[in-house]
């Protein structure tokens, strides 16, 4: 097979290597396997495979790769792949193998070296690997499509809620029309108007799916500009801080902005304009956050207390700022109009902008 000092050399490399080495002749057939081969793919003796096709000791589906890679070496062509062939014993083994051709002193290729490392380890890692960013893929997939079944069932809801608001105003309203110019009247158009501001309330609360916590200046500012837009007021909206709450939370505040609003431009219109106001969200050094309502209208009555007040009002947002581990203050904005503080300690505030 090889002469003099350079074969022996050479035998003793192939001997040694860690790889499975073959020497195979132009026409395909085994001529030799060095000893970790033969260890590696569990043959106990060459002699069971010597001079056999190389081809013929591979699964039928990768032979053609295997007499392609021959026919490139006996052309001069290295040519590598990686395939999977269980051992003599039917161990299941994966290979990265390297088909190369043995030129002699001339130049000549006459004969074909194919290095084959057990690849089985790694390829399994890999597939394990992938197997499990498959299983990632399809979560994400099933979380998504159950997010966007959320959504649908959210719109849903909201739009019942938003009807059943709309049927029960219709009904107030149509009620109110039946006492026009009593007092039964006037109560009934003030319930319809108090549930059209809640309706509003509820509209401009919308949750992201996925999210547990309302941007609270965005609430705040949409249901600013709704009911102001509504009311024919203008309103001016200071830069307000990020800060993210519990959806109850945002509600009851939404409440109190909404009465707060209501009282601008009804008792606020000096001689029948409506009243410019303003509307500022901070955070309190405190950790609390301080919503601010004002206006330029004539300012509040001599002694007016918020707390003690009997307009239904103002009972409200008394009863919202103890729920929210506050209070409500009153008085004088800087042009002499009404001013109202609304102080909060709330159990969930977030500063973060990711969603949770
Ligand atoms: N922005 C304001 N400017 C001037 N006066 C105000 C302002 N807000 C409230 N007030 C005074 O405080 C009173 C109490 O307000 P409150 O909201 O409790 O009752 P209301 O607005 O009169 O009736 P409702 O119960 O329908 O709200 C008002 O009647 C008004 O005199
Ligand atoms: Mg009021």
């Amino acid at each position: 097979m090889m002469a003099g000092v350079e074969s022996g050399l050479a035998l003793s490399i192939l001997d040694n290597s860690p790889d499975c080495i073959k020497l195979i002749e132009l026409d395909g057939t085994l001529g030799y396997m060095n000893p970790n081969g033969l260890c590696a793919m569990e043959i106990d003796d060459f002699a069971q495979v010597a001079d056999r096709p190389w081809p013929d000791l591979w699964p039928p589906e990768h032979r053609q790769t295997l007499t392609a890679a021959i026919r490139d070496a006996s052309q001069g062509r290295i040519s590598r792949f990686e395939a999977f062939c269980p051992t003599a014993r039917g161990t299941p083994r994966w290979w990265q193998v390297t088909v190369s051709p043995v030129r002699n002193a001339r130049g000549v290729v006459e004969r074909i070296l194919s290095i084959s490392r057990d690849v089985t380890e790694n390829v399994e890692a890999r597939r394990q690997l992938e197997e499990q960013a498959r299983h990632l893929a399809d979560e994400v997939a099933q979380k998504d499509a159950a997010l966007a079944q959320q959504k649908i069932l959210l719109g849903e809801i909201d739009h019942r809620v938003k009807n059943s608001f709309a049927a029960v105003i219709a009904l107030l309203r149509m009620q109110a029309r039946g006492h026009r110019g009593d007092l039964a009247g006037t109560a009934l158009d003030d319930a319809a108007n108090r549930i059209s501001t809640l309706a509003r309330v509820h509209e401009q609360l919308h949750l992201d799916p996925g999210s547990r916590l309302i941007q609270l200046c965005d609430y705040l500012g949409q249901l600013a500009r709704d009911i102001c837009g509504a009311l024919g007021a203008g309103v001016a909206l200071a830069p307000m801080p990020q800060v993210r709450v519990a959806p109850a939370d945002a509600a009851a505040i939404g409440q109190i902005l909404a009465e707060l609003l209501g009282n601008a431009v009804r008792h606020g219109s000096a001689s029948g304009r409506p009243p410019q106001i303003r509307v500022a969200l901070t955070e309190t050094d405190d950790h609390g956050l301080l919503l601010v309502v004002e206006d330029d209208g004539p300012g509040l009555p001599m002694g007016f207390d918020p707390e003690t007040g009997t307009g239904l009002g103002m009972q409200i947002c008394s009863i919202y700022a103890r729920q929210l581990g506050g209070g409500i203050s009153a008085g004088a904005s800087a042009e002499g109009g009404a001013r109202f503080e609304l102080r909060l300690r709330l159990a969930e505030v977030s500063g973060e902008a990711a969603p949770e």
